[in-house]
């Protein structure tokens, strides 16, 4: 059965269950963010030139402890969530994160645990990691040109070294490995076919990201998106693509296969074809803050009532509520100016992508 949204979108229709949302979108993924610190400066996330070496980032006692995201982790997956994922900052550079992964894999109900990194770290914690029982993870590489990336990682920093960690985390038996890649405008569209390419040829899932506006420092314009449409029609004018159905309702990311059968690639277009229709995700800051959307301008803290000692079921209350009131749907009412928001709004290496 296909049925239209109340705000506008066609999805194929599974009867909401759980916990909704003002427009009946259920709770049912969790992104933690584990540190706002970072290696990388990337441009469009952490600009080097406002980000300098001193940058303040949360000290470490306002940092969530293992067993506090555990438990609040439980509490979501009780409230309908089943997909939990690591991001940050850059989520290896928190330490021992293997032990919060074996933790997190303990919660009954949860089916699907997976990580975002840049890589910069995940050759030495590969093995670690896929101990914990970690099975899948997503890598952020943007471009095989050094000189681009060292440009966009703001660090100078090598595509080897995290080509590298891709590799050990295969050897070590990550499956699937996915690759994701913001796209600029002027800056690496001229290289997404042979990223393509290099995924294609180690069976790497490969996802191209529009350009966001998220948070408030990057300089995001409108011109300097390169619309999915674009990077589809660029790949397959040198090896053909058709479209694929969505492996999952809500997936963000729109699959297209080689007709030759060598596998696939992803657009996440949240600016052309915005996907809020379908956005189940919640997102925990590294403070214990939960936002309903990427764009969001206010955080709710759950970490004052989960250090004063507020129980499990007054925990669960605060977020149905929370979630009960939610109405964001920042993508689909973007202007081509950002900033339309009335606040400022998070940043993204703060909730992760
Ligand atoms: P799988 O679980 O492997 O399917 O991953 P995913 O599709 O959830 O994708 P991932 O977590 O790798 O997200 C990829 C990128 O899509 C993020 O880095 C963001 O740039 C963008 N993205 C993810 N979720 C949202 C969202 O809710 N809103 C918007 N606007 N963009 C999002
Ligand atoms: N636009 C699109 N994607 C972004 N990411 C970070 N900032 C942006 C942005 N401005 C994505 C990148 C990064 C992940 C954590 O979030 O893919 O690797
Ligand atoms: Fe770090 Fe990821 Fe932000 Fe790049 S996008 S600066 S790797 S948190
Ligand atoms: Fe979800 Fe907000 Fe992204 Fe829309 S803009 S898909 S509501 S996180």
């Amino acid at each position: 059965m296909r049925t239209t949204t109340s705000i506008g979108k066609t999805v194929v229709a599974q009867p909401p269950r759980g916990t909704l949302d003002r427009f009946a979108r259920p709770l049912r993924d969790l992104r933690i963010s584990v540190t706002d610190r970072c290696n990388f400066r990337c441009v469009y996330c952490m600009p080097a030139e406002i980000y300098g070496e001193r940058y303040q980032f949360l000290p470490k006692p306002q940092l969530l402890t293992f067993e506090e995201i555990t438990r609040l982790a439980r509490v979501f997956v009780k409230l309908g969530v089943t997909k939990l994922r690591l991001t940050g900052g850059e989520p290896l550079v928190r330490q021992d994160l293997h032990k919060l992964v074996a933790m997190l894999n303990q919660i009954e109900g949860m089916d699907d645990l997976t990580l975002t990194t840049n890589g910069y770290l995940l050759a030495q914690q590969a093995q670690g990691l896929r101990e914990a029982d970690l099975t899948r993870l997503t890598v952020s590489l943007d471009t095989l040109d050094d000189a681009v990336f060292a440009r966009m990682n703001g660090r100078g920093f090598a595509v080897k070294r995290v080509l590298e960690g891709i590799r050990k985390a295969e050897e070590v038996g990550f499956s699937p490995i996915k690759v994701n890649a913001v796209v600029i405008k002027g800056v690496n569209d001229h290289t997404v076919v042979d990223l393509a390419r290099f995924c294609r040829e180690k069976g790497y899932i490969v996802r191209f990201i529009e350009y966001m506006d998220v948070g408030n420092l990057n300089g995001w314009k409108l011109d300097n998106v390169v619309p999915s449409q674009e990077v589809i029609a660029s790949i397959s004018r040198v090896m053909p693509l058709e479209p694929m159905e969505k492996s999952y309702q809500g997936e963000v990311a729109d699959r297209w296969r080689y007709l030759d059968g060598t596998g696939e690639v992803g657009v996440i277009s949240s600016v052309t074809q915005p996907f809020c229709g379908d956005c189940t995700r919640a997102r925990l800051s590294p403070d214990g803050h939960l936002y309903t959307c990427l764009f969001a301008t206010l955080g709710h803290d759950l970490k004052t009532p989960l250090r004063s000692r507020a129980n499990d079921e007054e925990l669960e209350e605060r977020v149905r509520h929370i979630w009960g009131l939610r109405d964001d749907r920042y993508s689909e009412e973007r202007t081509s100016m950002t900033g339309s928001t009335a606040g400022k709004k998070v940043e993204m290496y703060h909730i992760g992508g």
